[in-house]
């Protein structure tokens, strides 16, 4: 506990300096987080689990005289929030309100008050508050219950005590406030290597910067045991947005130093740039580590460690996908950021592996146009299961999960289901966050037995594409429904998923004749519909202009592609298992999740 010790301090510490401590106290015991929610870092959000006793305690440190407003919301706007809002008036009386709003407008008063104010205080330019509240208050129309997936947070300040419109005070950002603390982990006690990409920042608000790296040789089989950030200073923390880490692999019979080694100097280029120097579509499928701001350190469980280079002598080859955010557009900014691999030649007695469910990247994974609650689901059925998995007491045991889709999706669910019962979700994200992507260890490791069932679930709301459809693909504008899952002890089985046929996909629109370009470099396909000629033309601008999307049209478009026989795709690192069809399981009890509101 001695890292997490000096966090704390350190907190502490910076508490003083503006002025004010923040004594740690019972109700800080479990663990202490801290997050600014504005970009200019004055509001300051600090947070507190008791998970025993169901509870979470907020401390906010705001530059404002006037109220405080803290909301966790929904929508990521005032419809629908939970907000309390506290502060000091000029008397020295203090406040708290639990409140709620239905709109955009003032909030009003919750008929039931479940948010606690435990003090309020002022110096000369900013006001401090502490509160409380249980996780889930069982007050549905007033709170939202608090659990571990993805929430937004809102903020706001009054420039007086008169709980008025906040002009543009204001703001949201998402958070997880549930995941669960850190293990003993000291990095002092393990060599690591570095994946750093240092370039000059492009002069644009949004740049994803792709990078390949190759890692030092080992000289013998190293166990990875953590990944975390690498930020080198200031500039790096103000403007790495998030960052993921893929593995690259060469598809058979290429080899990976041919392929990747030319590029090891390249100082990369931007992702989704036509035509693309780098090799990136042999990498952005093969998912390892991913950092968001707030992000934590994935730390493996003690026994267990992930190799390095692996059977096959993969895992020397990554790339880096780093996203600058840079609204200010400042020119000749250069920093340093990275991911850092813990490693250690002190082999751990299990090794783990990392198991993609999926929807495959076909051109049936097609999103109709201007679709608030699309939803889509990849099947990982149980005869890849039973192929994939060797005969274990426990199964694949999962101790950490990273659910993935891109800009369009806003909710992700991978389900779980053994024989004819639906058991409880391995994973939820109700409020899915590109820019807060944060793979979550399990408080327990989940099991998946030989004959399982997995569906990968997401919705996607697509109005922003401007009438136009939306497809699976690797750009961020493209779409992915994917769930990374580490497990022990490590198998070959590294891929589970499925597809909408394609046959089927283009029958339900009434495509009779089409062909489409071969794959270049790992790219996707390129289709051009024929006939009818009413849609010839480019696959995805046919769709999107010419196509009829009547509302009975779209219902029956969805329940095919989630519920009709789907190919399923079943590979290990020796290739492919070979399972045939797969659909989504029918005739089975579902799971509710308990309500303990109504016990
Ligand atoms: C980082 O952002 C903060 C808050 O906007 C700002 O005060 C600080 O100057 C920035 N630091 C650098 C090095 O740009
Ligand atoms: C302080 O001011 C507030 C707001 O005007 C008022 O509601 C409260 O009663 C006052 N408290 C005292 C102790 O005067
Ligand atoms: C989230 O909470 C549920 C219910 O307590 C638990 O079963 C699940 O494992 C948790 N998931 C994660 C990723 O922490
Ligand atoms: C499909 O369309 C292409 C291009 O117009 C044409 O060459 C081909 O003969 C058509 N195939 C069938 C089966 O009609």
């Amino acid at each position: 506990m001695l890292g997490k010790t000096v966090l704390i301090s350190a907190l502490f510490l910076s508490s003083c300096v503006s002025g004010r401590v923040i004594q740690k106290n019972d109700e800080f015991s479990v663990k202490v987080n801290q997050e600014p929610l504005d970009p200019q870092g004055n509001y300051l959000l600090s947070w507190d689990v008791n998970l025993a006793a169901g509870k979470i305690t907020f401390e906010v440190e705001a530059p404002t005289l006037g109220y405080v407003g803290f909301g966790i919301s929904p929508s990521g706007n005032m419809i629908g929030a939970d907000i309390f809002i506290g502060g000091v008036y000029s008397n020295g009386s203090t406040y708290g309100f639990d409140m709620h709003a239905t709109a955009m407008a003032p909030p009003i008063l919750d008929t039931q008050s479940d948010w606690t104010l435990i003090s309020a205080s002022e110096d000369a330019s900013k006001t401090y508050l502490k509160f409380s509240r249980l996780l889930n208050t069982c007050d549905k129309d007033g709170d939202y219950p608090i659990s571990n997936d993805t929430v937004q947070v809102i903020w706001s300040m009054g420039s007086s005590d008169t709980i008025a419109y906040h002009q543009s005070n204001r703001g949201t950002k998402s958070l997880n406030f549930l995941l669960p603390d850190e293990d003993n982990f000291n990095p002092g006690d393990y060599a690591h290597l570095d994946i750093v990409t240092d370039v000059e920042m492009p002069q644009q608000d949004t740049t994803y910067w792709c990078s390949i790296h190759k890692i030092q040789a080992l000289n013998r089989k190293q166990h990875v045991v953590a990944f975390e950030a690498l930020l080198d200073n200031e500039l790096a923390m103000n403007h790495t947005h998030h960052f993921i880490i893929f593995k690259c692999v060469a598809p058979a019979g290429q080899d990976a130093d041919d392929l990747f080694g030319p590029f090891v100097s390249h100082p990369g280029s931007q992702c989704y740039a036509t035509p693309q120097p780098l090799p990136v579509n042999y990498c952005l499928q093969h998912y390892l580590f991913v950092w968001a701001k707030g992000g934590k350190r994935m730390i493996f469980p003690e026994d267990v460690g992930y190799p390095v280079p692996d059977e096959l002598g993969e895992n020397q080859y990554f790339l880096m996908e780093l996203h600058y955010d840079n609204p200010q557009m400042l020119e000749g900014r250069k920093f340093k950021t990275g991911a850092r691999i813990y490693h250690t030649n002190q082999l751990r007695p299990v090794e783990a592996g990392l198991l993609t469910i999926a929807h495959d990247l076909q051109i049936s994974f097609t999103i109709p146009p201007n679709q608030e609650d699309f939803v889509l689901t990849g099947q990982c059925g149980s005869q890849c299961t039973n192929l994939g998995i060797n005969n274990l007491p426990n199964g694949l045991q999962v101790f950490n999960s990273l659910l993935h889709g891109h800009l369009s999706a806003k909710k992700m669910k991978l389900r779980h289901f053994r024989g004819d019962k639906e058991l409880p979700w391995f994973d939820v994200e109700n409020h899915y966050d590109f820019n807060f992507q944060q793979s979550k260890p399990f408080p327990e490791v989940k099991r998946i037995l030989k004959g399982d069932h997995l569906t990968v679930e997401c919705t996607y709301d697509s109005r922003w594409n401007e009438g136009k459809v939306v497809v699976g693909g690797l750009s961020t504008r493209e779409e992915m429904c994917m769930a990374f899952l580490w497990y022990y002890p490590k198998q070959t089985f590294e891929y589970c998923s499925s597809y909408y046929r394609l046959a089927d996909h283009f029958a339900t629109l009434g495509i009779t004749n089409y062909t489409s370009s071969k794959p270049v470099n790992g790219a996707l396909r390129e289709y051009q519909i024929h006939r009818p000629a009413a849609l010839a033309g480019e696959y995805k601008e046919s769709l999107s202009t010419k196509f009829s999307w009547t509302p009975a049209f779209l219902n029956e478009y969805q329940d095919k592609h989630k519920y009709d026989v789907h190919t399923s795709v079943c590979r290990s690192t020796s290739g492919n298992l070979g399972a045939g069809p797969v659909q989504f399981p029918e005739n089975f009890v579902e799971y509710v999740p308990d309500d303990k509101c109504n016990q």
